[in-house]
């Protein structure tokens, strides 16, 4: 007796005795169609007139009767086992005396077991068993439509059990609890960015599919999340040591206000003030009444091309509603696209292409009147659609009134990276501002902040654990303000005690490139000051 398997998740095959059936082998479409629609009736078997009335609805049984023996032929060739397909009285049966087993079966029985049970073991069984959609090259057969749905909901159902929510999102994206699952999951992990920008995906969604808005619980998590302010310098608060940096980038607002774009990069170690040089730069081109976005780059959205600078755009848009609506229709179309982050629905270049045209002419409106200004913060997370969409940009605003000012860690650093800052830097008049560490005034200027009356030695124990990072002077100085008598070395427990998850992701950032930037003897690290102490980068202070 031979051992049959047929496949109908994802594409269709047989195969007897492990060996599938050539796809040459199917030379007619009804043979096919025959074995498929046994294949997915209830114990492989159907009344005659049924299976006519699926496979040739258009003919009369007389005329059907003779079509279906020779479909029964062609399929018992193909498949090469004789009773292959037999009708037996009214009955047609597909490998009725054959070890016999369908994916879909599988995929039903375990599905159902694990609903039932909550189980999700069994929910990843039956995930292995789903190679995809029904059928997909029936995809025109009305027989197929139905069943493919429901077992699509049920796939989608497995998904929601076992908390695949990016997966739910990609396939039904007008689900607002796998969106609100999403948002919670980044906001938990400290990525308020990918948070806001989940909920951005979630309200064009909902608005395209269902012509409904984001409900009151996603609303007030994106509220929260605007409340909270990054941890970045406070705008009152005066950058230390960044005055030169400052006077470029106000530099490049006026000569973008006059017409001549420009762009900046921004880099540096986790902690050195990127992000709050971002913030301050965005503070004073505001007070230029320029119109800005902003936008950030995490490494969760991998898979989600454009998300930071869609963001940025999305921004812009936010507070000039009125350039949206003026769009073109089909450039409408494309920002929309993006800011639903309808990545699957692209298909080939051209499409991407249309994005760019239609984000540029976006800047191109928005820079009309006034300076423009674009801030992406973080771009080595972002996605290599992110740099080719963002270099677009910056190319083709070369005459307009646009800024665009992003930043990056030095390493490591993608290739495409690598290739975006090299074509702006050499070709597009781009400028790099790189980072340094704080010099010892600012460094005992910041110590201030915390501790009123640093000691001598509190403040060349901070400036040499810190090595002139603010983020790190930050943080050892908040520790010495509430424990003077004893400071311990900076690590990812003493961080791990403060609340904001963010604040712990960068601090451990900072600390695996500083621990692979910091020599453990006296050799200082290029650009950093010289320790004042010959000793390794985590000595505690003293008491
Ligand atoms: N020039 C500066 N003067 C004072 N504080 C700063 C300065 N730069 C950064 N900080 C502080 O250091 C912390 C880390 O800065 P951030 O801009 O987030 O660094 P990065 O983006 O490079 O990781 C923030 O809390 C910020 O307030
Ligand atoms: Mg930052």
């Amino acid at each position: 007796m031979p051992t049959i398997h047929i496949t109908l998740l994802g594409r269709f095959e047989v195969m007897v005795d492990a060996v599938p059936v050539a796809a040459s082998s199917w030379t007619r479409r009804h043979a096919a169609a025959l074995v498929k629609v046994l294949a997915l009736a209830p114990g492989r078997r159907l009344h005659r007139e049924q299976v006519i009335d699926v496979v040739w609805p258009d003919d009369t049984i007389e005329e059907a009767v003779p079509k279906l023996h020779k479909a029964a032929h062609f399929a018992r060739r193909a498949i090469d086992v004789s009773n292959a397909v037999v009708l037996r009285g009214d009955n047609v049966l597909l490998c009725p005396d054959s070890d016999t087993t369908v994916d879909v079966e599988r995929f039903e029985d375990l599905a159902r077991r694990a609903l039932v049970n909550e189980d999700v073991v069994a929910a990843r069984q039956a995930f292995s068993i789903y190679g995809g959609e029904l059928l997909p090259h029936d995809r025109y057969e009305a027989w197929a439509e139905e069943r493919r749905e429901q077992l699509r909901l049920r796939y989608l159902d497995l998904l929601r059990l076992d908390g695949c929510w990016e997966r739910v999102v990609e396939l039904d994206s007008s689900d607002e609890l796998a969106h609100l699952a999403l948002m919670r999951r980044y906001a938990a992990n400290g990525d308020r960015h990918a948070a806001l920008r989940q909920f951005e995906r979630m309200t064009r969604s909902l608005q395209r599919e269902l012509g409904v808005s984001p409900g009151h619980e996603a609303t007030a998590l994106r509220d929260r999340l605007i409340a909270e302010r990054d941890v970045v310098a406070r705008p009152g608060d005066p950058l230390l040591g960044r005055n030169r940096e400052l006077s470029i980038a106000e530099r490049a607002l006026f000569d973008s206000a006059a017409g001549q774009s420009r762009t900046l990069i921004v880099t540096g170690l986790p902690g050195i003030g990127k992000s709050s040089l971002l913030a301050a730069i965005r503070a004073r081109a505001e007070e230029l009444s320029f119109c800005v976005g902003h936008g950030s780059s995490a490494p969760v959205e991998g898979a989600w091309p454009y998300a930071p600078v869609v963001e940025a755009l999305a921004g812009v848009s936010r507070h000039h509603p009125t350039l949206l609506d003026g769009l073109p229709d089909h450039h409408r179309v494309e920002i929309n696209r993006a800011l639903a982050g309808a990545e699957s629905s692209w298909s080939g270049a051209s499409s991407h292409q249309r994005l760019y045209v239609a984000a540029a002419e976006l800047v191109r409106r928005a820079s009309a009147t006034r300076g423009l200004l674009l801030t992406i913060d973080d771009v080595h997370d972002a996605d290599d659609a992110s740099l080719r969409l963002l270099h677009y940009i910056a190319r083709s605003a070369y005459d307009q009134r646009v800024c665009i000012v992003f930043t990056h860690r030095p390493a490591p650093m993608s290739d495409t990276l690598a290739q975006t800052r090299q074509s702006l830097l050499d070709r597009h008049r781009a400028v790099e501002l790189e980072l340094g560490p704080l010099g010892t005034d600012d460094v005992t200027t910041l110590i201030r902040h915390h501790v009123p009356e640093p000691t001598p030695e509190q403040v060349r124990h901070i400036a040499a654990l810190s090595r002139g990072i603010p983020f790190a002077v930050n943080e050892l100085a908040r520790r010495a303000g509430k424990e003077p008598k004893r400071v311990q070395p900076l690590n990812a427990n003493v961080i791990g005690a403060a609340s904001c998850p963010r604040r712990t992701r960068l601090s451990n950032a900072w600390l695996s490139s500083a621990r692979r930037s910091t020599p453990t003897s006296s050799s200082p690290c290029p650009g950093c000051p010289k320790p004042q102490h010959s000793t390794t980068w985590t000595p505690p202070l003293p008491r």
